[in-house]
């Protein structure tokens, strides 16, 4: 009997061994997220000055999701204001859904005041720190939150384990007055939009400004210990340095990929991008609150909102947190010091977490990225640059917003009257992009995009121009991740530029900036269909049209082809 037991326990081995696998947590099935959005008016007082502002459920910033890597979201919304409004899910794929994907009059039309839609999408092959936010004008302004994607259960962090993790900090920007009228006046007088207030964490200005003392956001920490903390950008209009004094940061992730760490005092942040970064508190703090301060990082030759706002990192609750010294950040202009930050990027390129980037390219994309002009209307004076009205473009094209979805036009195969397909895939007018700006800065305006096979692989080299002044241009592609294999200053050389490439571990982010005068080179497989926005992230030069989509087609395959239409995909 004794024996027969032990036969039966050894040989029943394997099986229970494959019953606690299953019961692992890591293996266990993917969970499904439901979440409610009621767009609401929300009154909100902030620099003294109390405005009504859209919010998510009365919420501002708005509600933080958290999910696990390859589980399910739905996001019901319900739009209450008078504003059309739809959500964009920065970062997430979206593969085969870009029905989900949100931006208003690309992959939907908005949703109107009255109306609902739900998004429902999940998340596959990314973990970290994403964010969302409106895709209607500038309405993003006020409808930001984060999207945190844990790593599936059971799943470490390629770094040591922080202590805890801290809550997301997200930068913003605020305008006391009505931002709509804010863009809607500069697009009708042709010159630059007024710039904001005061720069904000988690929508609160602090220290450095009037009546904002109450309105500063702490962070409360123990000495000696590694925290994680997620950072987002969700400035409209400027790029952003960080630090916090007398410490520093070890960036461990960027726009949901790790990437080799590596530790800085100051880092630069654009808007869209999102990055996660340990942070080491002082074993015997001298102080018992620290700061942490954003300003900005720009080249424009117009006004920008040159203030700096200041948080407190809280070791001990202390009631004087106004008279802290601030960390020293690189001046407002300090290119040298946004090369330096941004060279430390690379992949982990491990077994676990690949460097999936193309070897051969069967497409070549070389976009200029800049500012242009619009004639003034005869009937009108305009205040853009020599009296006419400031535009932006890509391959001097200005994108001009169609009336329906692009997305609806190409499931249906019905593209005329909405797209053209001839959008240049190389400048149509050759000049020194970054050197002398021809005389004649007119935009041509169209709704053109760039057709791609399906599984293409694709070299796109962004090059700045320095017409109106050259500036970086945080560029993002809807849809897709991509690898930056390259960048330098003045203009692309084709011929010695990509010897230099790095195609061995490069950064694969959603949104990269372009660097002042200079250009960046991107690679990525078009293995997404659909119609995918590609945007400069500075909210006014996405006003000004310095967008394009590229149109991936269906593959052969059937899980290589888009997927219907949901049945409340709302009409435009
Ligand atoms: Cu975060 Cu099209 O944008």
């Amino acid at each position: 009997m004794g024996h027969r037991r032990h036969a039966v326990a050894s040989s029943a081995w394997p099986f229970l061994a494959f019953a606690v696998l299953l019961a692992l947590p890591g293996l266990a099935a993917a969970a499904t997220h439901r979440y409610t959005f009621n767009v609401q008016m929300t009154k909100v007082t902030r620099l003294c000055k109390t405005k009504s502002i859209p919010t998510v459920n009365g919420q501002f910033p708005g509600p933080k999701l958290v999910v696990r890597e390859g589980d399910r979201l739905i996001v019901k919304v319900h739009n209450h204001i008078n504003y059309n409004v739809s959500f964009h899910w920065h970062g997430i794929r979206q593969v085969q859904k870009g029905w989900a994907d949100g931006p208003s009059y690309i992959t939907q039309c908005p949703i109107q005041g009255g109306q609902s839609y739900t998004y429902d999408f999940t998340v596959t092959g990314q973990r970290g720190t994403l964010w969302w936010h409106a895709h209607f004008s500038w309405l993003r302004v006020h409808l930001y939150g984060p999207l945190v994607i844990l790593p599936k259960r059971g799943e470490g962090y390629p770094f040591p384990r922080p202590y805890k993790e801290l809550p997301p900090i997200m930068f913003g920007e605020w305008w006391t007055s009505d931002t709509e009228a804010v863009i809607s006046q500069a697009l009708q007088t042709g010159g630059g939009p007024n710039v904001s207030n005061a720069y904000t964490f988690n929508g609160l200005p602090g220290p450095t400004y009037n009546c904002s003392l109450k309105d500063t956001y702490k962070l409360k920490v123990e000495p000696g210990r590694t925290y994680m903390l997620r950072l987002i950008n969700s400035a409209l209009n400027d790029e952003l340095f960080f630090g916090i004094t007398n410490h520093s940061l070890t960036v461990v992730e960027a726009d949901a990929n790790y990437v080799k760490p590596f530790t800085v005092k100051t880092l630069v942040i654009s808007p869209g991008q999102t990055m996660n970064v340990l942070l080491n508190t002082a074993p015997n703090p001298v102080s018992s609150a620290y700061t942490m301060a954003i300003a900005p990082y720009t080249n424009t030759q117009g006004t920008f909102d040159n203030t700096t706002a200041a948080a407190v990192l809280e070791y001990a609750p202390s009631t004087t947190t106004n008279n802290l010294p601030l960390p020293s950040l690189p001046r407002y202009n300090d290119t040298g010091a946004v090369t330096n930050f941004s060279r430390n990027f690379r992949s982990l390129a491990s077994p676990q977490y690949p460097a999936r980037v193309p070897q051969a390219v069967d497409r070549h994309v070389l976009f200029t990225v800049g500012l242009g002009t619009d004639p003034c209307p005869s009937n009108q004076t305009c205040q853009g640059p020599n009296g006419t009205k400031f535009a932006a473009s890509i391959n001097n094209n200005s994108f001009f917003r169609p009336s329906t979805a692009l997305l609806e036009a190409h499931y249906a195969r019905r593209y005329a009257g909405v797209l053209l397909a001839n959008f240049p895939t190389t400048p149509p007018h050759p000049f020194n992009y970054t050197g002398t700006p021809p005389n004649n800065t007119f935009v041509m305006h169209g709704t053109r995009v760039v057709p791609l096979k399906f599984n293409a692989s694709v070299e796109l080299v962004l090059q700045g121009t320095s017409i109106q002044g050259a500036e970086s241009h945080p560029l993002h592609l809807h849809g897709y991740n991509f690898f930056v294999v390259g960048q330098g200053f003045g203009n692309f050389d084709p011929v010695n530029d990509p010897a230099k490439y790095n195609l061995v571990d490069p950064v694969e982010r959603n949104t990269i900036s372009v660097p002042t005068a200079g250009w960046v080179a991107l690679r990525f497989f078009a293995d997404n269909p659909g119609v995918w926005l590609m945007h400069c992230h500075f909210d006014v030069h996405l006003s000004w049209g310095l967008s394009m989509a590229w149109l991936v087609n269906d593959g052969p395959l059937p899980n290589q082809k888009m997927l219907p239409p949901p049945s409340d995909l709302p009409k435009c």
